[in-house]
């Protein structure tokens, strides 16, 4: 788990053009819930291309914890012996969910509806993030909860042991609470309806129907309304995990602002939930091109390639594509920086319970590194530079926040001066082996403050 072991400082040097092709892990979302719904169906899912990063492997302990037989078979293949909706057992010890918000949040929603008592924990970020906004909805199907002040882990749930079905409409832009609702909506007798005012990443909506679950979406005036019938017996699927988008917006980003680079991302989901960062690229003027676009295992695939774009303009993000991009603000304000004008970023309250709060993280790092950065409780204004004309040559807090140490590692490849954090062991969250694929595309990057 990361910020439980020693902080490995890292620094990133500007670099000459970064080239060849960036095969980046399995997307973390659809490896959580490979697992996650694996344990609950009947038989065996065989999973290829899982992402062993600490988030997942979390997970899968967690899975094991529950009954369910997870098995690692070697070179990313897993397998899942599930125990079907409503056999999970009650596990003899604390779950502890590391750094993972989508770990924690999935496997209480998946919990909640059996007669199980189960106390949760994680690392010291997690452990700061708020829960109220999945045991509330999980209190509907008759699930107790006691934590922490602000209710924040470590935290006991006890499962209803006679669920009832619930409507619920999702207050925040959540693709976490929306999954949580539906993963105990599977053990509630009747029809579980979640209504989502914008539309957040729908992974589970389309592995539920891969698993067997009879689930229809409907789009109406009050917005996203999704039906499942609960009490369903899953079946156990052949799952091929596509690889990260938001993993992949990395070397897009690096390729982007490091002069003369060219980069081949292959194989990367671009499922239209989170896909946005991408279209904001192409906005600001980035040489992206889409090969190859072709569907696999349910979800748009393509290859994804990226040359250097020396003249970004700075833009206003739309607010309502901020859900498809959530995660990847902190690298987009990276490139912001090496835009020219100002790259308005609205409609992003999410980004304050992250990891870390991402405005303040991204805007103490960017300063540092001689950026001007305004900002609000939901919005945050980046003034680009332009190429070449980044300072750089701090070093920055990462927050126990795998994406902010990664996005500023980023852009030291393209600062005046180097970039460092004081902790990148964060980043084997969701990327173990990003520093060695960085590397390879001919990123400087070193374990130790410049
Ligand atoms: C995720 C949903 C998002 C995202 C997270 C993964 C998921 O969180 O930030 O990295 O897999 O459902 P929210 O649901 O809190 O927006």
């Amino acid at each position: 788990m990361s910020g439980h072991g020693t902080p490995i400082p890292m620094t990133s040097r500007p670099c000459g053009p970064l080239t060849g092709d960036a095969h980046v892990p399995g997307d973390k979302s659809i490896s959580h819930r490979s697992l996650i719904l694996g344990a609950m169906a009947v038989g065996e899912t065989r999973i290829t291309g899982l992402l062993e990063g600490e988030d997942v492997l979390d997970t899968a302990k967690a899975m094991r914890a529950f009954g369910a037989t997870v098995t690692d078979h070697g070179e990313g293949k897993w397998s899942v012996q599930g125990v079907g909706v409503g056999g999970f057992a009650e596990p003899d010890n604390v779950i502890d969910c590391g750094n993972s918000g989508t770990g924690v949040r999935l496997i209480m929603g998946a919990m909640a509806t059996s007669p199980i008592t189960v106390t949760f924990t994680g690392d010291a970020s997690l452990n700061g993030r708020p829960m109220g906004r999945v045991t509330d909805p999980l209190a509907l199907f008759g699930t107790q909860a006691v934590g922490r002040d602000g209710g924040r882990l470590p935290m006991t749930l006890v499962g209803a042991a006679d669920p009832v079905p619930v409507t619920y409409t999702v207050p925040v832009p959540s693709a976490q609470v929306k999954s949580a609702v539906l993963l105990a909506g599977l053990n509630a007798p009747g029809q579980t309806v979640v209504i989502e005012k914008e539309a957040t990443r729908d992974h589970t909506e389309r592995m539920l129907q891969g698993f067997g679950a009879t689930l229809t979406v409907e789009d109406t005036d009050d917005g996203r309304v999704i039906t499942l019938t609960g009490q369903p017996e899953l079946q156990p699927q052949d799952i091929i995990v596509p690889r990260d988008p938001s993993s992949a917006a990395f070397p897009v980003c690096a390729a982007i602002i490091t002069p003369g680079s060219d980069v081949l991302v292959p194989n990367i989901g671009l499922n239209p939930t989170r896909a946005g960062l991408f279209t904001t690229l192409q906005d600001m003027g980035a040489d992206l091109t889409f090969e190859n676009m072709r569907e696999e295992g349910g979800e748009p695939v393509a290859d994804l390639r990226a040359r250097y774009s020396p003249d970004l303009k700075g833009i206003a993000v739309p607010p309502a594509r901020a859900a498809s991009m959530i995660d990847e603000y902190p690298v987009l304000s990276v490139v912001a920086s090496f835009a020219t004008g100002v790259t308005d970023m609205q409609g992003v309250k999410e980004l304050r319970v992250k990891e870390s709060d991402r405005i303040d993280a991204m805007a103490k790092g960017l300063r540092a590194a001689g950026v001007q950065v305004d900002e609000g409780p939901d919005w945050w204004k980046v003034t680009g530079l332009g190429a070449g004309n980044v300072p750089g040559g701090a070093t920055v807090d990462s927050v126990l926040d795998h994406r902010i140490a990664m996005a500023f590692m980023v852009m030291g490849m393209a600062t005046q001066k180097p970039m460092s954090v004081n902790d990148g062991s964060p980043i084997a969250t969701s990327f173990p082996i990003f520093e060695p694929l960085m590397e390879r595309l001919g990123a400087q990057i070193v374990r130790s403050e410049s």
